[in-house]
């Protein structure tokens, strides 16, 4: 009976040896409260668990205590003031534990939720549309750019694309490059009667089908120079074809998108944010009167030539980073609302329309000199 019982004692013994040598786990993680940690076992505990790697939180009645403390320890322990009889002391102390032990939760979390809603995001819009190969899509401008890109990319992909140009040569240098399925008209969007002729086109192309995809690609920044180069007429020519073309096209063909339950896709430019002059042309395409020119300079006339060359070859880089936007917004069942299209719109354009003025003038002045000096 005796052995039996001091059997038991052993065991019970052994098991609360071995259950209790168990260490939690993530030590390092975890935060410790202390109050009255100025001397004894206060002092001698919150020095223990911080040389044992937890995040020690020192409550000290006097600022020596406190400071006496922070120099024994390593930086990971804080210490704050702390008289528990005093109320607004406790509350005070619960709001800085708060600080101290709230904000890892809550960059966690958020960064959680950003994760999670990138991945629904990849998730969703990579579910593509049933029955592409029975869609139409018209695009306005293919005789270049992202408008003659966008038609053999949607044509390859199987939709059927009506592309309209502005040239003859523009649409039979197309039609070379495609497929059969691929049907080519003429359309200057500054012209209604070229507008209502291409409307009775599609509607003969598309029957009780309806248009899938109205793609407004059809632009021009030509003519472009500062300002006061300029005169109206220069600016209704680019309004012209730019903004009143694509709301007539769009006014024409909606009937049509309506009928197929499909989509717009305009098209917008960061220049629509931060008006800093780009585009096309060398300016010596237009007269300029001789004072005016005179006053800006034979330097900054070059200046000015030179980056109108640099941004051409720079904007045609990579076409596809445009058109697979396009192509993503025309084929996935969850398109985007807004697209934008490099990393140099992402990290830099959009972003600076948000910055001041100031700032924004000052870059591009320096941009100038740069590219001027550059290429
Ligand atoms: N390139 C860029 O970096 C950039 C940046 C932001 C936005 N965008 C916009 O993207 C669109 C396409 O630009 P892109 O770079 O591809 O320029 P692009 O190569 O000049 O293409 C524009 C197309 O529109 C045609 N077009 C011009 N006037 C027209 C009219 N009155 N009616 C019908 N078609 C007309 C042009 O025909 P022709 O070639 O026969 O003249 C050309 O096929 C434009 O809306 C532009 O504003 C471009
Ligand atoms: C310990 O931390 C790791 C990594 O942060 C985590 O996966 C694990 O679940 C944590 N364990 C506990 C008990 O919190
Ligand atoms: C795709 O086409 C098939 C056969 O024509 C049709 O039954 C189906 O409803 C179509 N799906 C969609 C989403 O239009
Ligand atoms: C495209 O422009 C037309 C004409 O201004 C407008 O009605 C339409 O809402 C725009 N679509 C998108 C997707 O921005």
């Amino acid at each position: 009976m005796w052995l039996y019982v001091a059997a038991l004692v052993g065991l019970y013994l052994l098991q609360r040896w071995y259950r209790e040598r168990q260490m939690v786990e993530n030590l390092t993680e975890k935060y410790a409260f202390i109050t009255g940690c100025d001397s004894g076992f206060g002092n001698q505990l919150a020095r223990q668990l911080d040389a044992q790697g937890l995040r020690v939180l020192a409550a000290c009645l006097t600022p020596e205590g406190a400071e006496q403390l922070e120099k024994v320890t390593s930086d990971q322990l804080k210490t704050t003031l702390l008289d528990v009889t005093s109320t607004e002391s406790v509350a005070a102390a619960t709001e800085w534990v708060k600080t101290c032990v709230g904000n890892k939760a809550m960059w966690l979390y958020l960064a959680a939720l950003v994760g999670l809603y990138l991945l629904r995001r990849w998730y969703r819009e990579r579910q593509m549309g049933e029955n592409l190969t029975e869609k139409y899509a018209f695009i306005t401008g293919c005789d270049t750019g992202f408008g003659n890109q966008l038609a053999r990319q949607l044509d390859a992909r199987g939709l059927r694309v009506l592309a309209a140009c502005l040239t003859p040569e523009g649409a039979e240098q197309l039609e070379k490059r495609t497929s059969d399925r691929l049907k080519t008209t003429l359309l200057d969007v500054t012209s209604t009667e070229s507008v209502a002729a291409a409307t009775e086109w599609v509607k003969t192309c598309v029957g009780n089908k309806g248009l899938w995809g109205l793609i407004n690609n059809a632009g021009t920044a030509n003519p472009t120079a500062p300002n006061e180069w300029l005169t109206k007429k220069d600016f209704v020519s680019v309004l012209d074809v730019n903004l009143l073309g694509l709301i007539d096209v769009t006014l024409h063909m909606l009937p049509f998108v309506r009928k197929a339950k499909g989509r717009v896709v305009n098209m917008s430019s960061v220049l629509g944010r931060l008006s800093f002059i780009g585009g096309g042309y060398p300016i010596s395409k237009y007269g300029l009167a001789p004072d005016i020119q005179e006053s800006y300079g034979q330097k900054f006339l070059k200046m000015y030539c030179k980056m109108m060359q640099h941004s051409k070859t720079y904007s045609g880089k990579n076409l596809r980073l445009v058109t697979d936007r396009i192509e993503h917004a025309l084929t996935s069942r969850h398109p985007r609302a807004r697209y934008s299209a490099g990393w140099d719109a992402k990290l830099l354009f959009l972003p600076a329309s948000y910055w001041p003025s100031w700032v924004v003038d000052w870059l591009f002045l320096v941009f100038l000199y740069v590219t001027a000096h550059t290429s």
